[in-house]
């Protein structure tokens, strides 16, 4: 099955907000929703996207759903769709149901490992080196913070739980291809063991924001907007190879491109700006993307590494890479931005999409027939915040997992 899932992580708000258009932005009906009005959109040889055919669409309006026990009113909701298109993880805050995509049924339910009055963050379902699955989740003692134990429970080819968990200190980074895992306090672990004491360690790294590991998994890019940092570890070893020049700025992001020759780092506080480092000439000045409205939070390389998509405040832009000509802009129209970045970016199937989440809208656009998709709340709707949007290609299904512990599922 070719199938193509990406998770949309993006932080979840604080406040439950139930309007598709926040304050201050303009508002047009289409398809009779309210949708942003928008300054620029995306177009192709200078004509302007169209909706898909019943598009945009509200929740309620979807093919179906599917709810994990009932709503939880504090949303101590998250869910996933594995790489392969075939599991959706659902977790409450003290279980995980396994749905069988392929065959629509429930095929596990299980009781995760989470002390009374804790948290369950930082979900991810990943297949294991040995068969079947490895579910990971964070446990913190506060809804949004980090996790102080993150555990990994394999599950069969049937999707039931084999043995007990696995718990690793702190909460997951990234996990390479190669199945190494880094945790935001600098540990690395091999996880095509069971050992549960690092592999390496990153020395004088305790602060981390992101990571990046190059496409073989042999480097590891970090930042920190703490401590300003932003370096090049050997990921086998654990060693510094090199620190990139101070930036004097906070450092969000780190994300190598897919062929491996560019590290792009995002900086912050007022610089606004994207650095794109060599591997193959590190000591070599970087390029830089400057004049964002916003420090930036939100990119995804195409996947041919020749583009790169950027989001900052109410809009985001396509650069080619490296003569940083933007090829595509999405912009909405606003009095008064006031920090409504976009909440998350991903190429979607090759490349052939983009998909993009702006306040309760999630979007989608198709490069070849110049289309786009809207998925949005109701006004009667209320919101914890964005937890994805996945493309199931071959099933033509697009699936929303919402901020109301809702999953919905919606033909394409
Ligand atoms: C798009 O329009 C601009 C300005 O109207 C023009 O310069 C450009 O050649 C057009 N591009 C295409 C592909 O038609
Ligand atoms: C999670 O779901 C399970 C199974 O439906 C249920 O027994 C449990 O009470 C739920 N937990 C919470 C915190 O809602
Ligand atoms: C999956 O099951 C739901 C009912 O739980 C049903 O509404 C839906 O049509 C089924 N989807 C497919 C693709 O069979
Ligand atoms: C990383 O460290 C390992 C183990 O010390 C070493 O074999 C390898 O050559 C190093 N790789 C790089 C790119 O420095
Ligand atoms: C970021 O801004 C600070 C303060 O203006 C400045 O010192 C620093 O050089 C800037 N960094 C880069 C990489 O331009
Ligand atoms: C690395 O970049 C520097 C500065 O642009 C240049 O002088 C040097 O020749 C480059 N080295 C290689 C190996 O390409």
């Amino acid at each position: 099955m070719v199938s193509v899932s990406v998770i949309i992580a993006a932080t979840a708000l604080l406040q439950a907000v139930s309007s598709a258009v926040p304050p201050g932005f303009k508002s047009v009906l289409a398809n009779n929703v309210i949708v942003p009005k928008t300054t620029k959109d995306l177009a192709k040889n200078n004509v302007t996207a169209k909706w898909a055919p019943g598009y945009p669409k509200e929740w309620g309006s979807e093919d179906y759903h599917h709810l994990f026990d009932i709503p939880d009113p504090d949303d101590t909701f998250n869910g996933v769709i594995t790489g392969d298109g075939k599991v959706l993880a659902l977790f409450n805050n003290t279980h995980a149901e396994l749905f069988d995509l392929v065959n629509n049924i429930t095929a596990s339910v299980f009781q995760l490992q989470v002390p009374d009055k804790n948290f369950i963050v930082g979900v991810n379902v990943n297949p294991s080196t040995q068969g079947g699955y490895d579910v990971f989740y964070g446990v913190a003692t506060y809804m949004y913070d980090y996790a102080k134990t993150t555990f990994r429970q394999r599950v069969g080819s049937d999707l039931k739980p084999l043995g007990t968990p696995i718990a690793y200190e702190g909460q997951i980074g990234t996990i390479s291809k190669q199945g190494k895992m880094v945790t935001l306090g600098g540990q690395i672990y091999d996880l095509s063991t069971t050992d549960n004491t690092p592999a390496a360690t990153l020395e004088g790294q305790h602060d981390i924001t992101d990571f990046s590991f190059s496409p073989d998994g042999v480097h590891l890019a970090s930042v920190s907007y703490r401590e300003e940092t932003a370096d090049l570890w050997n990921a086998t070893s654990g060693e510094k190879i090199f620190a990139f020049p101070p930036t004097r700025a906070q450092n969000w992001l780190t994300r190598f491109s897919p062929d491996g020759k560019y590290i792009a780092i995002t900086l912050g506080s007022t610089n606004n700006t994207i650095q794109f480092y060599q591997l193959s000439n590190l000591t070599a000045p970087p390029f830089e993307i400057k004049g964002f409205n916003f420090p930036s939070r939100v990119l995804d390389w195409s996947p041919t590494s020749q583009q790169i998509a950027i989001g900052d405040d109410g809009r985001f832009r396509i650069f080619n890479v490296p003569s940083k000509e933007i090829v595509q802009t999405w912009e909405v129209e606003s009095n008064d931005y006031g920090n409504w970045g976009l909440r998350s970016i991903a190429w979607l199937d090759n490349g052939n999409q983009i998909a993009w989440q702006w306040g309760y809208g999630k979007y989608m656009y198709d490069f070849k027939t110049n289309t786009e998709w809207l998925w949005t709340i109701r006004a009667v709707d209320h919101s914890w915040g964005p937890e994805g949007l996945y493309l199931l290609k071959d099933k033509g299904q697009v699936v929303t997992v919402d901020g109301d512990s809702t999953v919905r599922f919606w033909k394409i």
